[in-house]
């Protein structure tokens, strides 16, 4: 049965980013960051697609118990690191890398369970204010750890910068800074750059980058597309016509009345809402493809449907017509665009109930 709203997972594509990625990053392990289902995508279909990565980096430990239990064994990096015993416990026995970035977790392998023993990647607050040890402490830490029977020598060392995606800030050049000056003389492999400083900050890509948009084949920069820098896109989101209807000019449409016909207005109802991740803020005029075609969304998007103005569309659309909402043919950056968010919240927005399907 051809569903209302499916995603199209392109393994190619993905495989091809990787490529792209090992081809800018030529010195670097690669670090492919699925957390979140991947970005939508599907944690374990793209764990799988993605098995000559160097490792894995997701947040949560249930995200690397799922890898896991689908027998993914690859390595797998905890990006968040873990609460509790019991969740060290748990990580210890399934192979994963941690990264430890509170004193809570410095204290924890310090007196760790004997059968307790793991990677560690120690993380710097360089200036983001989120996660991670700045100064002294991170030197503390980095001590606590180094003596710390439960973690193997060496120590990683790893940051994560705030406004890459911006490169005319001054703040990467210092978050670079603060990390060089803090690992300086250290011995362990370093970690900097995700996608936006892959690309913008060649010189932070060291050891391991940690790509995660750029493998789904987006640009993490405001007014360029992945394909810009040689991408394809993973994900296609499309839905199907269940509607077609002609208005008259003054006409409104959908809830509110928020889209009123200034002409003779062909309009088609697509199949997909909100309930399934299309963002509710895209504005009227928001593009989509229609029959391959370029339309227009027209009015506020509801849970399970939207209205799309096709006057202009050359191929009457009729009902069962396909619908393409992002993806191939259409950039999710420009969609993000439309609905004032980035590429980021779109893929990971993908609700359950839409059907996925790797090609
Ligand atoms: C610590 C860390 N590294 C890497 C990434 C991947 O970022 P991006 O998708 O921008 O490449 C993230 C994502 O938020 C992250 O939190």
């Amino acid at each position: 049965m051809t569903p209302l709203a499916g995603v199209t997972i392109d393994t190619a594509a993905l495989r091809h980013n990787l490529q792209v990625i090992r081809r800018l990053a030529p010195k670097s392990r690669v670090m492919a960051v699925i957390k979140a289902n991947a970005y939508g995508h599907g944690l374990v279909g793209a764990a799988r697609a993605l098995s000559t990565t160097d490792a894995l980096g997701v947040a949560r430990i249930d995200e690397g118990l799922a890898l896991r239990a689908a027998g993914v064994e690859t390595p797998i990096v905890l990006l968040d690191g873990v609460l509790d015993l019991e969740q060290l416990n748990a990580a210890a026995a399934a192979h994963f890398h941690l990264v430890v970035h509170n004193p809570e977790q410095v204290d924890m392998l310090g007196a760790a369970p004997p059968d307790v023993r793991l990677e560690v990647w120690l993380k710097l607050d360089s200036g983001m204010n989120r996660l991670g040890f700045k100064g002294e402490a991170f030197h503390a830490a980095h001590a606590a750890l180094s003596r710390a029977a439960a973690v193997k020598s060496p120590v990683h060392l790893m940051t994560h910068l705030a406004s890459a995606d911006m490169p005319e800030l001054p703040t990467t050049a210092e978050q670079l800074l603060e990390f060089a000056a803090a690992t300086r003389g250290l011995p362990g492999e370093r970690s900097v750059a995700s996608s936006a400083a892959l690309i913008g900050f060649p010189n932070a890509q060291a050891d391991w980058v940690r790509p995660g948009l750029l493998l789904y084949g987006a640009s993490p920069f405001r007014g360029s597309t992945g394909a810009d820098h040689g991408l394809r896109p993973v994900m296609t989101l499309s839905s199907r016509i269940i509607a077609v209807k002609d208005l008259v000019a003054g006409d409104q449409v959908g809830y509110g009345g928020d889209w009123t016909a200034t002409r003779p207005t062909r309009l088609a109802i697509a199949a997909i809402g909100y309930g399934d991740g299309y963002p509710r803020s895209a504005a009227s005029g928001t593009p989509v493809l229609v029959n391959g075609e370029h339309a227009a969304l027209a009015g506020r998007v509801s849970m399970d449907m939207m209205a799309i103005d096709v006057t202009d569309v050359q191929r009457l659309p009729k009902v069962g017509d396909p619908v393409v909402l992002w993806g191939e043919g259409l950039p999710v950056e420009e969609v993000a665009i439309w609905a004032d968010t980035i590429p980021y919240t779109l893929l990971c927005g993908i609700s359950q109930r839409v059907t996925t399907n790797w090609v």
